[in-house]
Order: structure tokens, then sequence, then C-alpha cells
């Protein structure tokens, strides 16, 4: 009788036992995922101020422990979860965005990744970068990127004057592309002519003293690059127009431009300072101004509507 009591008393505190530890056990567990989960940086948004569904997003988004680290310094901020669907949003200007869009509340979230992209929430001039010289065709010259003075174009040649005003040179690579250009123009009834192509440095403040002199800083600036920012100081650009039209009013609306428009990246050219992109290349639109960059360059740019400025902040320098 003792013994059946004593095995019953045995069985029930092995129950007891059991129990206990399932309970400890299921709370134990319950505990550790929400140590662990306090740990994501899903809840670490949610505790800087993000929805769920934002830090999920943003989750998502940001790959790298320091992109969630600078998040959690930024204040919170909704506006950031716009500009991570910007298709060329780059991640090291985040700051630059927030900054630019706060003082700028009337821009697009597309335009402000585009002009901080391309540097122009600095003014012109007072921001200078020694541009990457070694990039050959694809040397980006802007107001931002300068050329040291003494920079000299690869295999620099003449253009024959089948295609050009006496005196015109450009880089060997440039120029066959011109001919074949040339050429195809010439079948579809354009006889082009190219007017000014590589400067030097001396040259260009020729060229900018004299549009100085003429209309004063602020029009000569939208017109004429300072020297050491042209470029045509690079020998990949030509200002080509159509025999008998060389007016630099009338030429954007001729059926060459419409044609050079249309097919001039098939020859790795491409438009420099188009209309409507003032605001990125700080220049007003030049019609006749081409830049070699090579075909693969041309046609992805032509099929994505930028300029070679965005191309070059985001496709080369974002991806270097
Ligand atoms: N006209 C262009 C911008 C230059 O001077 O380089
Ligand atoms: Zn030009």
């Amino acid at each position: 009788m003792a013994k059946r009591k004593l095995k019953k008393k045995v069985y029930s505190i092995g129950i007891f036992i059991l129990i206990l530890l399932l309970v400890g056990g299921y709370f134990g567990m319950k505990y550790y995922q929400e140590y662990k989960y306090k740990q994501t940086y899903e809840y670490k948004l949610t505790e800087h101020g993000y929805t769920l569904e934002e830090a999920k997003k943003l989750v998502d988004f940001y790959k790298e422990d320091t992109d969630f680290e600078n998040l959690l310094t930024i204040e919170k901020n909704s506006y950031i979860l716009e500009l991570i669907q910007e298709k060329y949003y780059i991640n090291k200007n985040l700051s630059r965005y927030l900054d630019y869009a706060n003082k700028n509340k009337d821009k697009s979230v597309k335009d402000v990744v585009a002009v901080v992209n391309v540097n122009c929430d600095y003014k012109y001039y007072e921001h200078d970068i020694p541009t990457d010289t070694s990039l050959g065709i694809l040397i980006n010259v802007n107001k931002y990127y300068t050329l040291p003075e003494d920079f000299e174009p690869i295999e620099i040649e003449d253009i024959s004057i089948r295609y050009s005003y006496d005196g015109n040179r450009i880089s060997k690579e440039a120029n066959d592309a011109y001919v074949s250009m040339w050429n195809a123009a010439n079948e579809a009834g354009f006889t082009l002519i190219v007017n000014s192509s590589y400067r030097d440095y001396q040259e260009q403040e020729d060229v900018y003293s004299s549009k100085k002199a003429s209309l004063g800083q602020k029009e000569a600036d939208k017109v004429a690059a300072r020297p050491g920012h042209s470029e045509h100081q690079t020998g990949l650009s030509i200002d080509v127009f159509e025999k008998g039209n060389q007016s630099t009013a009338t030429f954007k609306d001729s059926p060459a431009y419409t044609w050079l428009k249309e097919n001039a990246y098939q020859y790795g050219f491409i438009e420099r300072y188009p209309e409507d992109k003032e605001y990125l290349t700080g220049y007003s639109a030049e019609a006749w101004h081409w830049r070699y960059v090579g075909e693969e360059v041309a046609r992805r740019m032509h099929n994505e509507g930028i300029t070679f400025d965005e191309y070059y902040a985001y496709y080369i320098e974002n991806q270097a």
C-alpha cells in the first residue's frame, strides 16, 4: 500500500517537474525571441519612430550595418522612404538629399536626387574636384570637376576639312566615330560641319574672357566654361552644325538637329547640354555641343534620358 502511494507521489512530482520545464521553456524561449528581436534593425527603427511597415521597407532596402547606424543617427524622416524608391538614389548622398529637400520644398524627389547627385546643391565654382583623368572617354568636366591646366587629350588629331572647318582637332576615337556619323547624316541628307572642338586651357580662357567682356560674368557663365572647366579641353567634344546653318539661335529647330538627337548615340555621341536640363548641367541649352562617350554609354544615356553628369554620378563614381 505504502509502495503504491510512493509511486503515485513520484509520478505526480515527475508530472509537476515536466510541466514546470515546459512552462519555463516556453517563457524562456519567448523571452529569448524578444531579446533577439530587440537586437534587429527593424525593432531599432520602430523605436526610432518609424512605423513597422516603414521599418520593414528600410530593412529590405539597406544592406550594411553602417547604413542602419547612419539612419539611427538621423532624426526619423519618412521622406527617406520616398528617396530610396528613386532609381538614381546614392546612399552616400542621403544627408545632402535631406538638407537640399528641406531648403527646396517645391522640388520633386526625383529632382532632389538628380540635383544632389550632380553636385548642384553646391554653388558653381565653389566646390572644385580634380577630375579623374584616367577615365579616358568617360572623363567628366563641368562646373565642379576640373582638368589641370596642362592636361592634354589622348591621340589628338586633325578632323579632315571634308567634315570640319580647318584647324579642328579631337581624339582619334572620337574622330573616327564622328566620320561614321557624318557619313550616316550625309546619307540622310545632312552635311554636318564642326566649327569648334579641342581648345586648350589658354584658348578657353580667351573664349570665356571675351564672353565675360561682352555679356558680363553671370550671362557668360551660362554659355561658356571657365578655363579648366571646359569639356572642349578633353578633346572629346565638338560643336557641330549643318553646312549653311551655323546659327546657334536656329540650329535647334533644324531637321539636322532632330537627326542628331535621334541617331548620334549610335555613334557614341551625346547631347551634352540639353534643353530643360540647365539646372543640372549649369549651361543654357547648346544644340550644337556633342560629346563623345562611346556607343555603350551613349545608348544607355539615350534610353534613360539622363545627362552625362547624372550618368557619371550614378554609373561611374557611385560604382567605382
Ligand atoms: N560652351 C561650353 C559650355 C564650353 O565653353 O565649354
Ligand atoms: Zn561646345
